[in-house]
């Protein structure tokens, strides 16, 4: 019983910690870039409206089960899934839940330092003025160029993996936790700093319109799918990384109460970054552009043009980097710890390799955008977009549908009651009827079709 032991990694000091670790995981590119640009395409007020709904019924649910599973089998998500199914008297194959999650965090983990290393060199590029009063044109060329010399973007891919290795290298409180209580607080602080800047500019009436107007005749189907892929990645769920760090939780934190707290944070943070986004690109009658584009040439843009802008400008950046951070140390936590578990192997040594590999694995990434352009893999995707598209639109949900009915319908009774605090009753029963049956069906149907497309081009269907 998991109850009552303690991980041989290290133990979060107090459920705070927790949160803000899982928070810390949660918060990064997915909020601060992805979701502003998302919700005022699809909706406006109308997309937020289906994304709290895909948070509420699939979101949660599962980071409970994650945690949860975490929390009892105490170790790396493939030796808790090796535990758990003994436990549940199951199938061994169930441990490819462990072993999905180990390389999908591999995948998200090797493009996303090459993102965040983007955005690192970002924040030099704004602090020496760049973008003062800089043409769309003098904005687009500086991004481009950056992009096509493969040189300059290893260059900061490996200084941001350097410092993810050397911070999850410490163990989880001399490495994780410090960092946590060090940057969290900070990109709190940032985001207040410049929500308040972007209430100034002159825009923000617009800005809110963007997000919130309930714009209904823009939702379609898809608009459910993306919502429902957008509530994974931005919740860390499906790839063992709340499984990890629930291994890390002191007995006593109440799961399903921490677990909305930590969901209410993260959709806050999105919220607030679009609201600190978008005044600022309308004050200057910019478009809200999407991808890419919207982080590093609309956005440098717009500060470009306001007063104090290239101090905010980099404050930006730093808050992007904050965020990309403590994701990215989220994302080598399980193999990290499998690793670790299997070898006997040194943490320090363990975490070195790791960052080497996904290195080279991000290579294909920041050749994508230069001298593998044209190249094209699955689906006439390039290599960043099929590494994005299998780990993101495949594998998150499959490990999240799988994760939510292990724990719902093999997971011995005992362990939910001792787990949740959760006796026979209606909760329960809510519990089982949300977990088990609304938030695995509605991640199936998600599952389904996304990739369905991409089958069917495979396949010529
Ligand atoms: N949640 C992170 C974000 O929004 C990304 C992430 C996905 C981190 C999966 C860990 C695991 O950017």
């Amino acid at each position: 019983m998991a109850l009552g032991s303690d991980s041989r990694h290290g133990m979060w000091s107090s459920r705070w910690l927790f949160v803000l670790a899982a928070a810390g995981s949660a918060v990064g590119l997915g909020n601060i870039w992805k979701f502003p640009y998302i919700t005022g395409e699809n909706g406006g007020g109308a997309f937020v409206i289906i994304y709290l709904v895909c948070v509420a019924l699939v979101g949660i649910p599962i980071m409970i089960s994650e945690v949860m599973m975490g929390r009892e089998g105490r170790s790396s998500p493939i030796n808790t899934m090796r535990k758990l199914t003994d436990m549940a008297k199951a199938h061994r194959a169930w441990t490819f839940i462990g072993w999905m999650g180990v390389i999908a965090g591999f995948m998200i983990l090797s493009y996303y330092a090459v993102i965040a290393g983007w955005a690192l060199s970002y924040i030099w590029t704004t602090a020496v003025g760049t973008f003062e009063n800089a043409t769309a044109e003098v904005a687009t060329t500086t991004f481009n160029e950056f992009l096509s010399s493969p040189l300059e973007v290893v260059g900061w891919q490996t200084l941001f993996m350097i410092l993810t290795i050397w911070i999850v290298g410490h163990g989880v409180s001399a490495g994780l936790e410090r960092a946590i209580r060090l940057f969290m607080p900070l990109l709190f602080l940032l985001l207040i700093v410049l929500l308040v800047y972007a209430f100034n500019s002159g825009g923000f009436d617009q800005g809110v319109a963007f997000m919130f107007d309930l714009k209904f005749d823009q939702v379609t189907p898809e608009t459910w799918l993306i919502a429902m892929g957008q509530a994974f990645f931005t919740l860390s769920l499906g790839m063992g990384t709340m499984m990890a760090y629930g291994a890390y939780v002191p007995e006593s934190a109440n799961i399903g109460s921490t677990v909305v707290i930590i969901a209410v944070l993260d959709t806050f943070v999105a919220i607030c970054a679009g609201l600190a986004i978008f005044p600022i690109v309308f004050a200057n009658g910019l478009e809200a552009a999407q991808g890419p584009g919207l982080m590093f040439v609309t956005i440098p843009l717009a500060f470009g043009q306001l007063p104090l802008g290239a101090i905010f400008g980099t404050v930006f950046f730093i808050l992007v980097s904050f965020a990309a951070i403590t994701s990215a140390i989220s994302l080598t936590e399980p193999a990290l710890a499998y690793l670790v578990e299997e070898y006997n192997a040194k943490r320090k040594r363990v975490a070195i390799s790791l960052g080497v590999i996904c290195w080279l694995l991000g290579l294909g990434t920041v050749f994508s955008f230069n001298i593998w352009s044209d190249v094209t893999f699955v689906g006439g995707l390039d290599f960043f977009e099929t590494v994005d598209y299998i780990s993101q639109n495949i594998m998150l949900p499959l490990g999240g549908l799988l994760i939510g009915l292990f724990a719902v319908w093999l997971l011995p009774r005992k362990v939910l009651s001792e787990q949740l605090g959760m006796p026979d009753g209606p909760v329960s029963w809510l519990w089982k009827l949300v977990g088990g049956i609304i938030a695995p069906l509605g991640v199936a149907a998600v599952f389904a079709y996304t990739i369905w497309p991409m089958l069917a081009s495979l396949f010529n269907l």
